[in-house]
C-alpha cells in the first residue's frame, strides 16, 4: 500500500532505512523460536515441548544476540488447572481441560467438540509470518499470521482451514490472544460509551477475573469501542511507563475478554463475538478472521496513542491519487434537518464559500419522500420538490463557488414506507411470524443477501457516476433487533438453517467491506465518511475504507473535548471530524463563545454546521479568519504528534499540543472551561520539541500571551510559557515555527 502523503512517506522511509539492515521476522530453527520486531518492541513465540505454540516475550525491543530460552510449557495447579490453561499459548482452542477463554471452539462432524492444536508448520511471506497449527485428530488446521509494521505495530489474525470431507460447524474464533508479562499490578484502559457520549476513557485495576467489552449490536456500537490499553499501575502515566494496547479491525458484533487467570496471567482475546454465532466451514473451505492490532511502547499513554495515529495514517487508512490534507466541510444537518432545498442549500453555500469552506455536505432530506424520518429510506432518487431540476444545479453551484460537493447517505437501512420496502419486504432483516422492531422508524436491510449487496453497491455507483460527488457521509442510524435470514443458503431447513442465519453476522459486514471496497476502486477520487449516529461505527475494519469518521452527534463544545480526548486514544485526529454549530447547543443547552467552539473543532478535521444565514458580521469575520488559522496548521493537526498536556476529565482547563512530523511546526490549543476566582493558572509546557531548536511563536490572540516570542525548545519545554484565560470557555492557541538552532 501506498503512503498517503509525503510527510508519512518521509518519516516511514526514514523508520525501514534504519531497520533495512535486518528483517521484522527473524526465525530460529533450533529452537523452534520466532523473534517479530515491530518499531521499539519485539514480540516472540516458541514451540514448546507439547508441540504448542506459546507466547514467550512482549515488550521492549530485543537486540539480535539476545535470546530467550526455549519455550516450555507451564506446569498445572494441582489437579484442578492443567498446563493447557496456565502455559501462555498463542491459540488456545477449547479442550484437553482448558477452561480459561478459548480462541476456537468447533464442532466436528463425528460429535467431537473438542481440539488440541500442535505446531504443524512455519514459513514467512509477504513479510508475514505464518503458524500453522493442526488439531490431533481432526482434519482441521488454524492458520496464524503475523505481521510486524515498523511503526510499532503487530497485526495478527487467523485462518481456519476445514481439510477433510465433512463440514465443521465453528462456534466461536478469536483473531488473537496477547499475553502480557508475569505482573500482577496492571491497569485496563477503554473505552465505552452511548449516543451523544461516545468515547469516554476509564482506567480501572485488572482483577483475577474477566472484563468483557462487546457489541451484541451488529456493529461496532456507541457503547464500547474494541481497543484497549494496558499499563502498570505502578509506573505507567500519560508520559511515561509502559503499555501494551490494541485494537480490533472489524466492524459487526465483536468481543474482547481481558482476562486475569486464577494463575494471574493477563491475556486479551478478541475478535467476532461467539454470541447467536455460527460458521459452517464446508470441505476445502476457510475462513480469515478480523485483524487484530497491537503494539508495545515504553513511553506512556501518549506515545500509544502516536503510535497508533502513526499506523493508520501510514499504512491503514485508503490511499488517494492526489492526497491532500481534510478539506474544511460545511454541513447543514444542525441548521435545517430534513429541510432541505435548492434555493436554501445555494444560499449556504454563498455563505460557507465566504468564510474558506472547502466542501459542501448535503445531508439528509434530499431523496425519496424523505420530508421526515418516517419515510423514504431506501429510494435513493432525489426529491423533485426539494430539487427539481435534481442535484446538478446545486453542485454546479458548489464548484462555481470552488467547493467540491458531498452528499449523505445511509445505504444499509430502509423506511417501512417506502418504495424499495413495499416491492422487497424480505430484504429487512426478520424472523418469519414475529414483528420487525423499528427504530427511528427504519429496518436494516439483509447485506448478507446478494441481491441487497447488488442494488446497494449499484444504487450508490450509480449516483455517483452520475453526479459530481466527491464525498459521500454513509451513515447507520440503528442496531440489529431481528436477526434473521430465513432463506440463507444451505440446509433448508432445521437447525442446520438456524446455523446458515446466524453467518449473517460475518457476512453481513464481509459484504459491507466488499461493496466498500468496489465503489472506491471504481471512483479512486471518492471520499467516505463512516457515520453511525455519530461514534456507532468506527473501527480499523471500516477505517480501511473510509476516511473519516463522525465521532458523535453531541457537537457541544465542551463535551467534544472529554469524546475527543477518548477518541484520539484510538484514532488518528486526521479522521476526527468536528463541527462548529451554534447555541444554545442542542443537546447541552450551552452557550460557549464561537472561537472556543472553532479551537475545539480544530483538534481534528474542522467543519462548521451552524446556520451560517443567522451568523452576524462579526461571526462571519471571525469565523473567516479562524478557518484561515486553521489552515495554516491543519497538517500538523492532521498527521503529526499529539500531546495531551492536560486533559480535560480531571481539570479545569485543557491544553492539547500537536507537533509536526518533521518538527518545522507545532501549535497548541489551551482552553479554560470555567473559572474559579483565585485558580493558579499553571505554565504551560510543551513536548515534543527539539530542545536544541528555536521557535518563534505566533499567537493567534496576542493579548493572551505574554512572553518572547521566540524561544528555545528547552525553555519551551522545561519552563512552559504563560497562557492568559479569564472566565467561562475562553480559549487561544498558539502557532510555533522552528526558525533554527539555538546556540
Ligand atoms: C445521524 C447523523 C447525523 C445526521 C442524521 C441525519 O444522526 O449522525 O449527523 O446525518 O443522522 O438523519
Amino acid at each position: 500500500m501506498l503512503p498517503r502523503l509525503s510527510i508519512v512517506l518521509v518519516a516511514l522511509l526514514c523508520v525501514a532505512q534504519s531497520g533495512a539492515a535486518q528483517s521484522a521476522i527473524r526465525a530460529l530453527p533450533e529452537t523452534r523460536q520466532w523473534y517479530l520486531d515491530a518499531g521499539d518492541s519485539t514480540y516472540v513465540i516458541g514451540v514448546n515441548e507439547q508441540h504448542m505454540l506459546q507466547s514467550l516475550y512482549w515488550g521492549p525491543a530485543l537486540p539480535k544476540d539476545a535470546l530467550l530460552p526455549a519455550a516450555q510449557s507451564a506446569p498445572g495447579r494441582a489437579s484442578f488447572d492443567p498446563s493447557i490453561g496456565t502455559t501462555s499459548l498463542e491459540y488456545p482452542a477449547w479442550g484437553a481441560g482448558l477452561f480459561t477463554e478459548a480462541s476456537l471452539k468447533v464442532d466436528s462432524p463425528n460429535g467431537d467438540r473438542t481440539l488440541v492444536l500442535v505446531y504443524d508448520s512455519a514459513k514467512v511471506a509477504d513479510d508475514t509470518l505464518e503458524v500453522v497449527l493442526r488439531d490431533k485428530v481432526q482434519p482441521l488446521r488454524v492458520h496464524l499470521y503475523y505481521k510486524p509494521y515498523p511503526e510499532g505495530i503487530l497485526a495478527r489474525w487467523s485462518r481456519i482451514e476445514n481439510v477433510g470431507k465433512q463440514p465443521f460447524i465453528i462456534e466461536q474464533a478469536a483473531s488473537a490472544v496477547w499475553n502480557l508479562p508475569a505482573e500482577t499490578d496492571y491497569d485496563l484502559s477503554w473505552l465505552t460509551g452511548q449516543w451523544g457520549s461516545e468515547w469516554q476513557f476509564h482506567t480501572e485495576p485488572i482483577a483475577d477475573g474477566s472484563r468483557v467489552i462487546e457489541s451484541r449490536r451488529g456493529s461496532t456500537g456507541h457503547q464500547a469501542n474494541p481497543w484497549f490499553a494496558i499499563g502498570r499501575t505502578s509506573q505507567t502515566t500519560e508520559v511515561s511507563g509502559p503499555v501494551w494496547f490494541g485494537e480490533l479491525g472489524w466492524s459487526g458484533s465483536w468481543r474482547m475478554t481481558v482476562e486475569s487467570t486464577a494463575q494471574h496471567r493477563v491475556r486479551v482475546t478478541s475478535g467476532w463475538n461467539p454470541f447467536d454465532f455460527s460458521w459452517t466451514l464446508a470441505p476445502g473451505a476457510s475462513l480469515d478472521t478480523p485483524k487484530f492490532y497491537a503494539g508495545y511502547t515504553a513511553k506512556g499513554q501518549g506515545e500509544a496513542s502516536r503510535i497508533l495515529h502513526r499506523f493508520q495514517l501510514a499504512e491503514l487508512l485508503p490511499t488517494h491519487p492526489d492526497p491532500k490534507p481534510r478539506p474544511v466541510i460545511y454541513n447543514s444537518w444542525e441548521a435545517t434537518e430534513f429541510a432541505v432545498n435548492e434555493a436554501g442549500q445555494m444560499a449556504l453555500a454563498d455563505r460557507a464559500a465566504s468564510l474558506g469552506v472547502e466542501r459542501f455536505v448535503v445531508d439528509d432530506g434530499w431523496f425519496g419522500q424523505r420530508l421526515t424520518d418516517k419515510a423514504g429510506l431506501g429510494d435513493w432518487y432525489v426529491n423533485k420538490e426539494k430539487f427539481p431540476h435534481g442535484l446538478k444545479p446545486l453542485i454546479d453551484h458548489v464548484h462555481s463557488l470552488g467547493m467540491d460537493f458531498g452528499l449523505w447517505v445511509e445505504p444499509e437501512m430502509v423506511n417501512p414506507d417506502s418504495d424499495l420496502y413495499r416491492a422487497h419486504p424480505d430484504w429487512a432483516m426478520h424472523f418469519p411470524d414475529r414483528q420487525r422492531s423499528e427504530q427511528r422508524n427504519q429496518l436494516v436491510l439483509n447485506l448478507a443477501k446478494p441481491e441487497v449487496k447488488a442494488y446497494v453497491f449499484n444504487f450508490l455507483d450509480k449516483l455517483v457516476s452520475e453526479n459530481d460527488i466527491a464525498f459521500l457521509k454513509w451513515d447507520y442510524n440503528r442496531n440489529w433487533s431481528e436477526p434473521g435470514w430465513p432463506d440463507a443458503p444451505g440446509a433448508s431447513s432445521g437447525n442446520q438453517n438456524i446455523a446458515a442465519q446466524k453467518e449473517i453476522y460475518v457476512r453481513y459486514i464481509q459484504n459491507l467491506y466488499d461493496i466498500l471496497a468496489k465503489l472506491r476502486a471504481k471512483h479512486p477520487k471518492l471520499e467516505i465518511e463512516s457515520c453511525s449516529g455519530g461514534g456507532g461505527r468506527v473501527d480499523l475494519g471500516i477505517l480501511r475504507y473510509t476516511d473519516e469518521v463522525w465521532p458523535s452527534d453531541n457537537t457541544d463544545a465542551l463535551d467534544r473535548l472529554t469524546l475527543q480526548d477518548g477518541f484520539t486514544h484510538a484514532y488518528t485526529p486526521e479522521t476526527m471530524a468536528a463541527w462548529v454549530t451554534d447555541v444554545p447547543n442542542f443537546l447541552n443547552h450551552r452557550v460557549i463563545p464561537l472561537q472556543f467552539r472553532f479551537l475545539v473543532a480544530m483538534q481534528g478535521a474542522l467543519g462548521i454546521g451552524g446556520n451560517l444565514n443567522k451568523w452576524t458580521p462579526e461571526e462571519i469575520q471571525l469565523a473567516t479568519h479562524l478557518t484561515a488559522f486553521y489552515k495554516s496548521i491543519r497538517t500538523t493537526v492532521q498527521h503529526g504528534k499529539l500531546y495531551r498536556l492536560r486533559r480535560p476529565q480531571t481539570q479545569e482547563a485543557t491544553d492539547v499540543e500537536y507537533v509536526a512530523q518533521d518538527g518545522s511546526q507545532a501549535v497548541l490549543f489551551s482552553y479554560l472551561h470555567s473559572q474559579q476566582y483565585g485558580m493558579a493558572q499553571p505554565r504551560v509546557r510543551l513536548q515534543g520539541l527539539n530542545p536544541e531548536a528555536m521557535y518563534r511563536l505566533h499567537p493567534l490572540d496576542p493579548a493572551k500571551y505574554k512572553g518572547d516570542v521566540t524561544i528555545s525548545g528547552a525553555l519551551l519545554m522545561g519552563d512552559g510559557v504563560s497562557i492568559r484565560l479569564q472566565g467561562d470557555y475562553d480559549s487561544t492557541a498558539i502557532a510555533l515555527e522552528r526558525v533554527g538552532e539555538s546556540h
